[in-house]
């Protein structure tokens, strides 16, 4: 099937590459010349695993290109929106202005029966507006509302092998039907290999995004909720979240404590949701996501005063080691990123801070040119006062602490992630402190 792809930006590019993979002629549209160029050389923007591997292999069968002209879209039966909903600035609200103009940009090269697929994540509401929009426009296309649930790091495998696929399809049983067919050709495999299809309509399927980040972001807020309890109740919040995880209603996984969650989605996702039912009159429904993102933030502020009191109360001139700047491990992505802030307060407050990465260095160096950085591992852990875990790659959570303890000035780590063995740290001499550990 043809295909085009709005945004080539981190969903658009793994969007594009993976259903190539999967047999679909493939033309990814993008502004930016410099991405389109990268693209076409099967070089991936963006440090994501598998993903220059599925642009080569797909670039090589002919059925993968990426362009900056939208003409190129003309001819594809159904149309891809992947750009991009940033916060908007001075507010909490998602910024609209880019599926806005992509949709404008698109529809003149729309034909009768084609139909376009929004996938980037939006207010609820947004999608009936853009099918107005397009049936206004009488090119005949009709829309549909097919979020994207993909994780940094796992991308490829996300978007070939989804969970699960939600459909938001037009009122109209008519238009609703040939929407379906479409969509289920695109996703025939997935589809094949039994993949759970939820078919809704526009407004649900907008919301379960938007739901599902939300939950995952109480999650990760409730375990922390419960480490800072820890904290004070001399507890240990990696034990208390096994203990609760062995429950199947709860579950272990997104139960990690430690410095809390970044990124491009969730922080602006949760704030934009929290907004849309304000202007839906139903802010008082959401109004714990505020104490979510407070909780958020406050573990940041943790980790900082951690180091701060382990350093005797001030941290001037003293050699603070941060391993990690990514918002995750398997990332380039600095967005939002807790680690990325730990180093910029604990840089303010005048420590000598010299932060590692095996990926982010580049990204972090663009938005933070003040930070001292060291690529090598071992250049950067030299003489440290005082080493702080941020991201849990796994070289981090492989570091020896025996060979580390002649590296480093004075053996004291803090674990952001909780990810290291406190006791294999402390027999080795280090000072080990955990996130909500005793
Ligand atoms: C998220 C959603 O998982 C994905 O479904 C959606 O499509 C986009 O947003 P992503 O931003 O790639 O994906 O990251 P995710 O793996 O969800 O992690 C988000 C943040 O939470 C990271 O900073 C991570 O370190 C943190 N986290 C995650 C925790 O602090 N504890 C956990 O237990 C899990």
């Amino acid at each position: 099937m043809r295909l085009s792809v709005i945004g080539c930006g981190y969903l658009g590019a793994v969007h594009s590459a993976s259903m190539a993979e999967l047999g679909h002629e493939v033309v990814g549209v993008d502004v930016d010349p410099g991405k389109v160029q990268a693209l076409s050389a099967g070089q991936a923007p963006f440090f994501e695993p598998g993903l220059p591997e599925i642009l080569q292999s797909a670039g090589a069968t002919g059925r993968l290109s990426f362009t900056t002209s939208m003409g190129a879209a003309a001819g594809a039966r159904v149309h891809f929106i992947a750009v991009g909903t940033p916060q908007a600035r001075g507010s909490n609200s998602a910024d609209l202005t880019f599926v806005d103009a992509a949709v404008d940009a698109l529809i003149p090269h729309l034909q009768p029966g084609d139909l376009v697929v929004g996938k980037s994540t939006v207010p609820v509401g947004t999608a009936a507006r853009l099918a107005a929009k397009i049936k206004d426009s009488g090119s005949g296309a009709l829309l549909a509302w097919n979020p994207e649930f993909l994780r940094e790091g796992f991308a490829v495998k996300d978007t070939i092998t989804p969970d699960r696929l939600v459909f938001g399809l037009p009122a109209d049983p008519e238009d609703a039907a040939h929407a379906r067919a479409l969509l289920e050709e695109v996703y025939a495999t997935a589809l094949a290999a039994g993949t759970p299809c939820v078919v809704a309509d526009y407004q649900t399927a907008e919301l379960v995004k938007v739901a599902a980040n939300a939950f995952l972001a109480t999650k990760i807020s409730f375990i922390n909720a419960m480490a800072e309890i820890a904290e004070v109740a001399d507890a240990d919040v990696t034990k208390l979240a096994d203990a609760i995880g062995y429950d199947a209603r709860i579950g272990r996984r997104f139960l990690n404590a430690g410095i809390g969650f970044g990124g491009g989605c969730l922080p602006k996702d949760i704030r934009a949701f929290s907004a849309r039912a304000e202007e839906l009159g139903r802010g008082e429904s959401v109004a714990f996501l505020k104490e979510i993102d407070a909780i958020n933030l406050r573990r940041r502020q943790r980790m900082v005063d951690l180091v701060v009191d382990a350093l005797g109360g001030q941290v001037f001139q003293k050699k603070v080691t941060v391993l990690g700047l990514a918002f995750k491990p398997d990332s380039d992505d600095v967005r939002d990123s807790p680690a990325l802030d730990v180093a910029v307060q604990l840089n303010g407050r005048g420590a000598h801070v010299i932060a590692t990465d095996p990926e982010a260095i580049p990204n972090s160096i663009r938005l933070q040119p003040q930070l001292g950085f060291a690529t090598d591992t071992a250049d950067a852990l030299h003489g440290a006062d005082c080493v702080v875990l941020v991201t849990e790659w796994q070289e981090y959570r492989d570091l020896d602490p025996v060979a580390l303890k002649e590296q480093v000035r004075t053996p004291l780590i803090i674990d952001g992630r909780n990810v290291l063995d406190p006791e294999a740290w402390r027999a080795a001499g280090w000072t080990y402190l955990g996130m909500g550990r005793p």
